[in-house]
């Protein structure tokens, strides 16, 4: 089988970008990063992409009149690579709902919080200040709506009585970096299918165990 061409969008840090680079480093993983856009020129992903061979771009979005335009020089950059899917990692731009549905089924993106909840910026401050018991992350499809779309995996994490922001925000990155590779590999592997809202993964298994916190003595 061919394997699925990806483009992966970035703003920042790119240490998702890494976890789908070493993926799609290991032998057998069906999809290989064929460029990596960023829409700031200082992200540190771009060199984590140069590190490891992968083209390229920065599109920095204050070059262009509106979103729109901003959109159409992403389209062309990722026609030029010939891509066939896209991965928003730590991409920190609203795309046009023209783009969101001219990828329909074929971009997602990683949050940081066990979505319906928490959608939108400062996941981990306000998680905390909900006082859930656990946060996570999410890989979904994405649709015109911000942080929505149907969800392919997530990743549970305790919440920590004497969590900061910070210290959440690591404990769900670590499950983030777990978590999208999974998700690419198995829509890669053409175990994907998507039902309105729902996503059903042939073959997948349930985890056996419910997770309570605070633990019983
Ligand atoms: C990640 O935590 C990702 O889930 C989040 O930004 C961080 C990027 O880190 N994305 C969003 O909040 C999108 N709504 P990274 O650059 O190290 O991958």
């Amino acid at each position: 089988m061919e394997k699925l061409r990806v483009a992966v969008l970035i703003s920042g840090r790119g240490s998702n970008l890494q976890a789908l680079i070493d993926a799609c480093a290991e032998e057998g993983f069906p999809a290989r990063i064929v460029v990596v856009i960023s829409n700031t020129e200082n992200a540190m992903g771009l060199e984590r992409a140069e590190r490891a061979g992968i083209p390229t771009k920065v599109i920095q979005h204050q070059e262009f009149a509106d979103r729109a335009e901003f959109d159409a020089a992403l389209e062309r950059t990722i026609q030029n690579y010939d891509a066939n899917f896209i991965c928003l990692a730590g991409f920190m731009r609203l795309l046009t709902s023209g783009f969101v549905d001219s990828w329909h089924d074929r971009l997602i993106n990683i949050h940081p919080s066990l979505l319906p909840s928490f959608r939108g910026l400062d996941t981990h401050a306000r998680a905390l200040a909900a006082g859930v018991r656990f946060s996570g992350c999410s890989v979904h499809f994405v649709r015109s709506e911000v942080d929505a779309g149907p969800i392919i995996v997530q990743a549970a994490v305790p919440v920590h009585p004497d969590d900061t922001p910070d210290t959440l925000a690591a404990r769900v990155l670590t499950a983030e970096h777990r978590c999208y590779p999974l998700a690419l590999r198995w829509i890669a592997d053409g175990r994907v299918t998507v039902e309105g809202d729902v996503v059903r993964v042939a073959g997948a298994r349930v985890p056996k165990k419910n997770l309570v916190n605070p633990g019983e003595h």
